[in-house]
Formats: structure tokens, sequence, C-alpha cells
């Protein structure tokens, strides 16, 4: 604990165009906590290379997920804004849990299952210890409290599980992290199929809007939403389609879900879906103005990401330093 504040950790790969989904589901959640917490919010560039990736688009989108995290109303003065790659204790401390996490908790992770399946040509080592990686991401800054999508949960649950079992050995080294996962509402589903979460790498570009996209690609998307031939704008399991709208419209407006019925309550679909194009442009238009002036202002965010990387370091050094010692690495001589 730091100034009487718990610690927050949580992160995003550095890969694709960061989507609506991610600003509703996550970031805004992370705005909210971090007037409360001490926060470190990362930009995960070394998860990111557990698929193949351009050496250029991997730069050029760490950099644009990591001004997008400051666009959307994170204070990088106050909240630590960083890249994972340029605090190296990440790596040296993912090698050492790696000797304290077994073959068989690692295969029994879905995400390892679905993304060997999908990328049957290159399943690495690396993609299946990424949750060591990510136990160690948490466990370096002593979090208190992980924000993460319910797909993560069994990563988390493996990072609590590695804690403890290290700490049973050690003492108490690391704190325990807890999960902090949103409200069903709040996870945003392609506008193509509204069964599946929204996702950055769909491949039919009509199910998914990105946090930069361009007003009349917003619109045109909502437009060809798919729905329905209910007819009736309610919210129900049975109308997948409309729920999500009514969850993307409730989540930019603060309304609530009934309100919300009653405002659209004899309206055509039409209606409707522009209403939600309209009401997510104009919640995405002040974080794309500021994206605009911080990709003009090379300077700026080149000092955050120094300031960040030596802050972030300075604290998961301290962690580092505290393991090797527990564990019988030599001492370093000064
Ligand atoms: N695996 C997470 C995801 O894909 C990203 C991530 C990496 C993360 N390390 C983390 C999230 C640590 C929370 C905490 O969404």
């Amino acid at each position: 604990m730091l100034d009487g504040k718990k610690t927050i950790f949580s992160g995003m790969q550095a890969t694709g165009n960061l989507t609506l989904g991610n600003y509703l589901g996550a970031l805004t959640n992370w705005v909210d906590l971090a007037d409360d917490y001490n926060c470190y919010y990362c930009v995960v560039d070394e998860h990111a290379i557990t698929v193949r990736q351009d050496p250029t688009a991997l730069r050029q989108n760490a950099r644009k997920v990591l001004m997008i995290y400051i666009a959307a109303g994170l204070d990088p003065e106050k909240c630590c804004i960083y890249y994972q790659s340029h605090v190296s204790a990440h790596a040296e401390l993912g090698w050492i849990l790696g000797c304290y996490t077994y073959m068989g908790e690692l295969s029994r992770m879905t995400q390892f299952k679905d993304k060997s399946a999908k990328h049957a040509d290159n399943i690495n080592a690396g993609l299946f210890t990424y949750p060591v990686l990510m136990a160690a991401d948490i466990l370096l800054y002593q979090s208190d409290l992980v924000p993460v999508g319910s797909d993560q949960k069994q990563h988390l649950e493996l990072a609590r599980d590695i804690a403890i079992r290290f700490n049973n050995i050690y003492g108490d080294v690391f704190t325990i992290p807890e999960g902090y996962i949103p409200k069903a509402g709040a996870r945003i589903m392609s506008l193509q199929d509204p069964t599946k979460k929204m996702s950055k790498s769909d491949e039919n570009e009509n199910a998914t809007i990105h946090i930069l996209d361009k007003p009349d690609d917003i619109i045109r998307k909502f437009k060809r939403a798919v729905t329905d031939s209910v007819g009736i704008i309610q919210y129900t399991d049975d109308q997948p389609g409309i729920r999500n709208l009514i969850d993307i419209y409730t989540a930019c407006t603060g309304k609530t879900v009934d309100e919300t019925v009653r405002e659209f309550d004899g309206k055509g679909y039409g209606d409707f879906k522009m209403a939600v194009g309209e009401v997510v442009v104009d919640k995405l238009a002040p974080i794309q103005a500021r994206y605009d002036e911080l990709a003009k202002d090379k300077a700026y965010v080149d000092s955050i990401i120094k300031n960040n990387a030596e802050k972030a370091s300075y604290f998961a050094n301290k962690t580092l330093r505290k393991v090797q010692k527990k564990i019988g690495y030599p001492e370093r001589i000064r």
C-alpha cells in the first residue's frame, strides 16, 4: 500500500485497434478507479508476441494503445501508464514464477486451448506460459485489485494460486490479488453476431466499432447492426442484438435500461440504431480529439513513456530483488 491507497494493475494487448468494447467494458472502469487507487496500466507488448506480429505494426499499435489510455481520461501523471517491455523485471519474474507453475495448470487454460486451435502453425512455448508472465505483471506491483474481462478470470485465479504457493514456501512476499470483473452489461458484443464478444481481430469490419473510428463509419456500422424479426425494443436474452444496442446506449448515456426501453417504445429498429450510433459518436468525440492532440505532441508522450517506465521499474525491482533473495540467488556486489 502506497499513500494509504491500494494498488491496481491491469493491461491490454498492444495489438489491433482498441474497440468500443475495450472502452466501455474496461477503460471507463479504469478511469473510475483511478482516483481511489494507486494504478499501473500497462501496454502488454510482451504478451503480444505470443502470436506473430509485424514489427512496425506492433510498435505503432503499442503507442496507439498508450495514447488511447491517456485520451480516455487516465492522467499519466497519476497513473503509471507504460510499456511492459520497458520494465525488464516482468520477464525476469516471469522466468522465476514459471518454475513455480505446473504444466498441468497451464494445460487447463482455455485461452491456450483456443489460441492453439486458432494458430495451429505456431503453438509456441510463450503461448503456453502466457499466464505466468501475466502473474508476474500483477505480482510485481503487489497489486490488490485487477480489473479484467471475464475471459481473463482463469488467468487471474492462476496468478493467485502461484502467489499463494510462493508465499507458503517463502513467507509473505506477494500480495494476493483480487479480480474485479465488470458486470454483464459492460460486455459489449459484436454488431454482426451479438452472441460473440466484440473483438478487435474480427474479420468482418462491420462487427466492431474502434475507438478511433470516424463518425460516418460508426453510424454506418450501427445501421448495419444485426437485430431480429421481433420488432419490439425490449431487453431480453431472446433478442441479443437489441439487448447489446441497449447496453451500448445505456453505457454511453448513463440512462437505465428501463428509461431506454420507455424512450424507444413504439419506435422502429432503424431509428433506434441511428440513436445508438449518435450517442457513440458523441461519447468518442472528445477522446478522439484528445488523441489527435497527443499524436501531435511527440515530446510530451515520449516524456510520459520515459518517466513512467522509470517509476514502474523502481517499484517492480523492489519486489524482484526480494524474490531473488528469498529463492537464493547470489547477492549483488555493489
Ligand atoms: N491477458 C490480458 C488480456 O488479454 C492482458 C494482460 C496481461 C493483463 N497482463 C495482465 C490484464 C495483467 C490484467 C493484469 O486481456
